[in-house]
């Protein structure tokens, strides 16, 4: 189905459960019809959008293109996701990702769908989309989690390639680092920065996807929170999604995605919900703020959005009917 008839159907899904007796009462009379399906479609029509971390136009191009399509949200999150994955550019996901301590590049990611299924695998080595594994963890396995070596197994038996991830550019950084070997997160972008994915289709249902080659110059076996159920990436799809970027030891610690989705639950707004779940990790940490970012997106089920930060830099890509866009995200910051 065209995603055109297909926004149509579903408008007039909505109106026919939202008003079934009227609708009914109406059908020999075409042109009241016609007036009460057009303003019924203002309210109802349900509007894909996808948005993600960070400046990441094609990753939520090829999001869009799916979405605009007719395409599932799932399969949005999975494809968008995949496109960093392969940007050997970029050194904080997937290819190219900078390494650990010891020089090995080792992947995190999640994926969860709208029937609250959720797939994820930690410390993934020489697999370079991490986010197609996740999804078969999710759709193939009886788990939820896998890991390591068990990790890089499965996605082998199934056909993934193995290569080295590790590119001259990033290997060049971890000599470097190697010079000094001292840990100091830089703010904006503190050596990382995930990308985390949420879209809604034309059907109206939210999935989201998150992945990382996590901090830079991490301890062997340190493992983040964008693998993590509720704190790099929660949905629900009665309520909406979150996901989060930065230091992943504060989200974990907050649980911050999860937090977002049951504050929108309570009806606070997507953007009110990323502040509030900011808010508690700065609360925690007066002290120390200068050290890390922290930066958190949101949608609800009527496709509005919402981010934060604690710091100013971060930003958001969004791609709706009208345009894809990269906007500067509010922050924590400059509202204190
Ligand atoms: N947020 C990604 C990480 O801390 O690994």
């Amino acid at each position: 189905m065209k995603r055109r008839d297909f926004l149509h159907a579903t408008s007039l899904t909505g109106i026919a459960v939202a008003s079934g007796t009227a609708l009914l009462s109406c059908e020999n009379r075409e042109t009241e019809a016609e007036a009460s399906v057009a303003n019924a479609e203002a309210s109802f029509k349900i509007t894909p959008i996808a948005i993600a971390t960070w400046n990441v136009p094609d990753a939520v191009g090829k999001a869009w293109e799916i979405l605009s399509d007719g395409g599932k949200a799932l399969d949005a999150i999975e494809q968008g996701c995949r496109v960093e994955e392969a940007n050997a550019e970029g050194q904080s996901v997937g290819i190219g990702g900078l390494p650990d301590r010891d020089g090995n590049v080792t992947l995190d990611a999640c994926i969860m769908n709208s029937e609250g299924d959720y797939g994820a695998v930690v410390y993934l080595q020489n697999i370079k989309h991490p986010i197609s594994v996740a999804r078969k963890v999710m759709e193939e396995t009886p788990h939820v989690l896998m890991a390591g070596k068990g990790a890089e197994q499965f996605a082998v038996s199934l056909g993934f390639e193995k290569e080295n991830l590790l590119t001259e550019a990033s290997r060049k950084a971890w000599e470097e680092w190697k010079v000094t070997s001292e840990y100091k997160p830089v703010i904006n972008i503190e050596n990382h920065d995930t990308i985390g994915m949420l879209a809604m289709d034309a059907a109206g249902n939210i999935s989201g996807g998150c992945t990382t080659s996590g901090l830079a110059y991490k301890m062997a076996g340190r493992v983040g929170d964008s693998p993590i159920i509720g704190s790099g990436l929660f949905i629900d799809n009665e309520v909406g999604g979150a996901t989060a970027t930065g230091m992943g030891e504060e989200v974990l610690k907050t649980v911050g995605s999860f937090l977002i989705v049951e504050l929108m639950r309570q009806g606070m707004s997507p953007q009110k919900a990323c502040e509030e779940a900011i808010g508690r990790i700065v609360s925690k940490n007066k002290e120390r703020l200068g050290d890390f970012q922290v930066a958190y997106i949101a949608m609800n089920k009527k496709g509005e959005t919402g981010s934060y930060a604690i710091h100013p830099g971060f930003s958001v890509t969004r791609a709706t009917e009208e345009e894809i866009t990269n906007t500067n995200s509010k922050h924590y910051i400059s509202d204190n």
